[in-house]
């Protein structure tokens, strides 16, 4: 069909385009019929314009448009004229101006969508990724992709001006689990072989190290058959980066300065630098947590000290046990009732913890069930440690030191949203979590995994405990956190053969194993392995709280589903018998 292409978007025109004659092509986003006239905001990625079809002014065209539906896809030909008084549209950028059309070329005809194209619609996700080309037309849908686009712009930009080269490395690798499940792709010419699609390029971007490239990095797709949350996917995409001859200081230096112009050039703000630190330890302390929302304070205090002599027996076997006593101030809480209070010790219940003891705040004394037990010094001392208020309330949770701090950091989270001390106008707040343990016990299998992944290196000083103590080896470890979102993490490396090889050992991992699993990798680092260390940023979840969006789908083009499907195309699906077969695979 002959259409002439357009001269201008629909976001474009302006009061210095009048009596321009005009060329638009672009959706019909709404129509209205006014006293013989037709009204279209005719819509585009750039914006809408105004377009108005007047029987005087062309009767053909106005005849033509009779037909036009939502989402018909047309071109129109017409004079750009200012609109009468009392007409404009202040809201729109083109809402000085409209388009007396001439000629009308309906390019495409459409179905009625199953929702409205507008941002403010109240339909199921699911609908909207079942039709996720249509969601994608919506303003609000296109600005989170556009931001997306500048983001990565950003990014490649800023790693090619500090040298850092982009390589690509393979998608079908071998299967080399680093945590999560592998997703694994059959081999036809290999009967019962198969690749696995990486979990992260971490191994690769190791041997580039070795080669010595230096400085790398690659926006990459990463897969991980794990369960879902608001912010995981199955595929989702990194920014990795990996760096030589450097410490852990050169590779803040270099993500504190994309931070800052990631602030600069998405939210126009200034980033403060340094960012600020904690270690793992202090995080756990403080927050309960090792991403910490620091948008708001309501700082976990440690009581241990405060009960010391304590004749309360459940704080003193607490003490007894190296367990811990970590309080919690709510303030101005104090008047919650028991129905309010005994939610709350459901929520931490679920959790794990045995109860919750809670403490109203009154003028030098405390009311509480267990008040009775405590000495005046300690309920002074109390007081003073959690700098608590008449009107406050005291939350206090014991237990072994991990589980108890874990729990009362989700209590943290929980009154913060109780308190609604979180809203749009909180400055984004950044930090990094250092010193992470090196590896971590798991109840179930009853070993140690690694924390990070099987190639951190431990900190020097810490080595000694491989074997004797593994619980107390730091690593060198660390990980970003932007309102309580981990967006980065990343470690030096192990680059000696003997230092991994006893890592190995402390994880369980037989010399068979090793060699069969990451061979390569530990041959590589015989022939001159350079000293590297490197992160990655789960760039979708950086994206998701640049956009101020609460799940990652937001700002993903065609996410899947909390359960790894994609409703659109309706991945994953059977396949022919014929397929298998080649694949020399049979379902049971
Ligand atoms: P890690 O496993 O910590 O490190 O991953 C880096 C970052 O990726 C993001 N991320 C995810 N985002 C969305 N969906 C997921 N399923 C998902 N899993 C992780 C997180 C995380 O901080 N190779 C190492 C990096 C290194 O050591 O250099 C790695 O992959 O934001």
């Amino acid at each position: 069909m002959y259409f002439k292409t357009r001269t201008h978007t629909c976001g474009e025109l302006r009061e210095n385009n009048i009596d321009e004659n005009v060329v638009l092509n672009g959706w019909v986003d709404t129509r209205r019929d006014l006293g013989g006239l037709i009204f279209i905001d005719l819509r585009d990625r750039y914006g809408i314009t105004q377009i108005v079809f007047e029987p005087n002014f062309n009767k053909e065209a106005h005849e033509a448009a009779g037909s036009l539906r939502s989402e018909f896809v047309i071109s129109v030909e017409g004079k750009v004229r200012k609109r009468p008084e009392g007409t404009e549209n202040p809201a729109l950028p083109t809402g000085q101006v409209d388009v007396m059309v001439n000629k009308l070329v309906i390019l495409n005809e459409a179905k009625t969508p199953p929702f409205s194209i507008k941002d403010e619609i109240d339909t199921s996700e699911d609908i909207r990724l079942k039709y996720r080309y249509l969601d994608l037309r919506r303003p609000l849908v296109q600005k989170n992709i556009l931001m997306r686009h500048k983001m990565y712009q950003v990014a490649r930009k800023y790693f090619d001006n500090n040298n850092f080269v982009e390589v690509e490395t393979p998608v079908l690798m071998k299967s080399t689990p680093e945590g999560a499940r592998d997703y694994l792709v059959p081999s036809r010419l290999h009967k019962g072989k198969f690749y696995a699609l990486p979990q992260s390029p971490q191994q690769y971007k190791q041997l580039l190290m070795v080669s010595g490239l230096d400085r790398y990095f690659q926006i990459v797709k990463c897969f991980r058959d794990e369960d879902l949350r608001a912010d995981r996917q199955p595929e989702f995409t990194q920014i990795d980066v990996e760096m030589s001859f450097i410490d852990q200081e050169n590779i803040f230096g270099i993500v504190e300065g994309l931070m800052k112009v990631f602030y600069k050039e998405i939210w126009n703000c200034e980033l403060d630098l340094p960012i600020p630190r904690l270690t793992f330890d202090e995080a756990l302390e403080k927050y309960g947590s090792d991403k910490p929302d620091l948008r708001y304070g309501l700082e976990m205090v440690t009581l241990n000290n405060v009960f010391a002599n304590t004749t309360f027996k459940v704080f003193q076997d607490h003490i007894k046990n190296k367990g811990i006593i970590t309080g919690l101030l709510a303030p101005s809480c104090g008047e919650y009732t028991r129905n309010q209070l005994d939610v709350i010790t459901d929520f931490v219940k679920k959790l794990g913890a045995g109860g919750l003891i809670w403490m109203r705040v009154k003028d030098n004394d405390l009311e509480a069930p267990i008040a009775k037990f405590l000495t005046g010094e300690e309920k002074k001392n109390l007081i003073a440690a959690l700098k608590a208020k008449p009107g406050d309330l005291i939350f206090i949770l014991t237990g072994p030191r991990h589980k108890a701090l874990s729990i009362m950091g989700s209590l943290r989270t929980e009154m913060a949203r109780r308190l609604d001390l979180i809203n749009a106008d909180s400055a984004p707040k950044l930090l990094w979590i250092t010193d992470f343990p090196l590896f971590e016990w798991d109840e179930q299998t009853h070993r140690y995994y690694a924390m990070h992944h099987p190639f951190t290196s431990p900190k020097l000083e810490d080595i000694e405990f491989m074997e004797s103590d593994p619980a107390r080896v730091r690593a060198r470890a660390y990980d970003l956190v932007l309102n309580g979102s981990e967006i980065a993490g990343g470690s030096i490396r192990i680059h000696n053969a003997e230092l991994q090889a006893k890592m190995f050992k402390a994880l369980g991992i037989s010399d068979e194993e090793a060699e069969y699993k990451f061979g390569f990798l530990m041959n590589a680092f015989k022939y001159g392995a350079p000293p590297h260390g490197g992160i990655a940023f789960g760039f979708d979840r950086l994206a998701m709280i640049f956009a101020g969006e609460k799940s990652i789908r937001e700002v993903i083009a065609f996410p899947k589903t909390a359960s790894a499907v994609s409703i659109m195309d309706d991945a994953p699906s059977t396949v022919d018998e014929e397929q298998l077969k080649e694949l020399h695979i049979k379902i049971r």
